[in-house]
């Protein structure tokens, strides 16, 4: 029985990067009818262990990334849609795990580490956020998933929640399943580069394509699009690898794109091929990848559109996902608090009929 767990901080609107990481793949999986039940989670709680001073961004954000996913195709129907701080065993399931993970270990968790260092946090980081990684191992575990499909930076939580669970299940009872990280198939979109050419696509650093951007919106940011800096003039031989442009079109590019808006190639390889030969410009790469990007953009936003202007109804779909996701997670909850002996009422020990 295969179960999904996977979710995203509502911080903002959700943008390129999280369409090839991660989003893309979730629909593909729950279209794909193979799985038991699908759970995705707005992880509203995880976003304010460092927004503790902003509830208003994660508050106006979860309309937002709940509408982005509903445009991308995840249908309420087959996945549970859900707010994770309307969950509260989600909290209780971290306060028994952090007695099972130490210090030492959880300052050793990269992405953690990374992004204390963009915060600029040093010393004065929120406990809530340091123990971040615990509490997303609650939420895997609360609903028994064994696939989580996310982005190449998340491995860390995963291989966190792995321990934590392998942890309770030799202390106490085999009640907690361990998950497995499903990347994106396509390695390239494990982490897109942000249009001027970093690491990553990150809102902070404001260089993202959004899923809701206008068709003018892309094709400024296209065309401002970071590229090889050494291919300065037409003819000369550029780069096309560690090249943002290069990398998106490797995310997105079908051949059949070339036939309708490039037919002087038939694939990427030919077209890479010029470009590093030299001749071959950076505008005319750019349009082609505007043109693919407005192709597979425009029915998002379109949908997207349409979904906003009821948001009553989007509301009303977390509240039933919500509500579902809780039950899960309080059946979990139960089975962990009897499993370490603490389900005092419910399991009757103190009436002396049950032995622990
Ligand atoms: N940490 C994830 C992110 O930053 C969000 C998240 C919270 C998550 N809990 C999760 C992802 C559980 C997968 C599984 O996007």
């Amino acid at each position: 029985m295969d179960v999904i767990l996977t979710g995203d901080r509502p911080t903002g609107k959700l943008h390129l990067g999280h369409y090839v990481g991660s989003l893309k793949r979730r629909v593909e999986l729950q279209n794909s009818g193979k799985y038991h039940n699908i759970f995705i989670m707005i992880a509203d709680a995880q976003a304010l262990t460092d927004n503790a001073d902003n509830i208003n961004k994660v508050r106006n954000n979860i309309s937002e990334v709940a509408l982005d996913y509903l445009a991308c195709g995840l249908d309420p129907k087959k996945s549970t849609i859900f707010i994770q701080s309307q969950i509260p065993e989600l909290c209780e399931l971290s306060f028994y795990y952090m007695n099972l993970v130490t210090v030492s270990r959880l300052q050793r968790n990269p992405t953690v580490k990374n992004e204390i260092q963009l915060r600029g946090f040093k010393q004065s980081i929120p406990v809530g956020f340091f123990t971040y990684p615990i509490s997303q191992a609650a939420d895997i575990t609360a609903f028994k998933a064994n696939i989580v499909p996310v982005g190449e930076d998340q491995l860390p939580m995963i291989e966190q929640t792995r321990e934590i669970v392998r942890s309770f299940n030799s202390q106490y009872k085999p009640v907690l399943i361990e998950p497995t990280a499903v990347l994106p198939e396509n390695s390239v979109c494990s982490r897109l580069p942000g249009i001027d050419g970093a690491a990553k696509m990150s809102k902070s650093i404001g260089n993202c394509i959004y899923l809701s951007d206008s068709s003018n919106d892309i094709k400024k940011k296209v065309q401002s699009m970071f590229t090889d800096p050494t291919h300065l003039r037409v003819e000369d031989p550029g780069h096309t690898e560690n090249n943002p442009v290069f990398i998106y079109l490797d995310a997105f590019c079908k051949d059949e794109y070339f036939k309708e808006f490039l037919p002087a190639y038939q694939n990427l390889d030919e077209m890479k091929e010029h470009y590093r030969r030299g001749g071959l410009g950076d505008g005319v790469v750019k349009k082609f990848l505007n043109e693919i990007l407005q192709t597979e953009l425009k029915p998002i936003r379109e949908k997207r559109e349409l979904l906003a202007q009821d948001l009553p109804r989007i509301f009303y779909m977390l509240h039933q996902g919500s509500i579902k996701a809780r039950e899960v997670a309080a059946q979990t909850l139960s089975e962990v608090k009897t499993a370490m002996g603490i389900n005092y009422f419910k399991d009757d020990i103190f009436s002396g009929r049950i032995e622990i």
